[in-house]
């Protein structure tokens, strides 16, 4: 069953006129693109939503799995990267119940994937199971501090503390990778109607050590 937001909220939001978080990729994965043309060749793309990180993926040439609990968002995904002429293998599944792979690729990508504090580690594991030795975990999420910034500009994120980030949390989840990047501060974002406005961001890279 799927935790926090149920995927009704999605649906919905995902069927108004505008792309929700807009069509551009994370500034993350945009920031990062060298490496992951170099070093990555397969992506998982876990709440994919309407596809604009799985789409740029597919374009720097990986080979990219996209998972979302939303119909409507999965789609889009499919509408998006038909426009950019990159094929996508996208899974309709709700993450807690989906049959993660293991050791099977270079990079998963969590972009705003905010869910109850409880259900985080263990989503976060199953992150790092994922991954082959050598690859990477991006993550760009919401901070406690988004709060303030959501009551004054309706920045993004759930209104929920509990749902967001901290660093120490994240560090903890990811703890045995290397932390390559761990990032927190202010940033405007404009990311469609959803992502617009002074917000409080974190942004991670971690590293699965080689197995020796
Ligand atoms: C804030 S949106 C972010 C979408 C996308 N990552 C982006 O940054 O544009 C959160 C996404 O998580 C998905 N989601 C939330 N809980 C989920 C779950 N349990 N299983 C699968 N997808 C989930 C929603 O459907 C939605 O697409």
């Amino acid at each position: 069953m799927t935790q926090g937001i149920p995927k009704e909220f999605w649906d919905s939001r995902f069927s108004e006129a505008a792309p929700a978080y807009g069509e551009r990729a994370s500034r993350l994965l945009l920031g990062w693109s060298n490496l992951i043309s170099s070093d990555c060749r397969t992506a998982l793309v876990p709440a994919c939503g309407q596809g604009r990180d799985a789409v740029f993926l597919a374009k720097l040439g990986l080979s990219v799995t996209a998972v979302d609990v939303s119909p409507v968002g999965l789609r889009q995904c499919s509408e998006l990267a038909r426009r950019h002429g990159v094929s996508l293998s996208l899974v309709e599944a709700d993450l807690f119940e989906w049959d993660w792979p293991e050791a099977d690729v270079d990079l998963v990508a969590g972009m705003f994937l905010h869910v109850p504090t409880g259900a985080r580690p263990g989503l976060h594991e199953r992150f790092k199971r994922a991954l082959k030795p050598g690859g990477y975990v991006f993550l760009e999420g919401f901070t406690t501090e988004q709060i303030r910034f959501q009551e004054t500009y309706q920045s993004g994120g759930p209104p929920d503390a509990a749902m967001l980030y901290s660093a120490d949390a994240i560090r903890d989840d990811f703890s045995g990778l290397a932390e390559i990047s761990l990032m927190t501060g202010v940033e405007t974002l404009d990311e469609g109607p959803y992502h617009t406005g002074p917000a409080a961001l974190l942004r991670a890279v971690f590293q699965k050590q080689d197995s020796k």
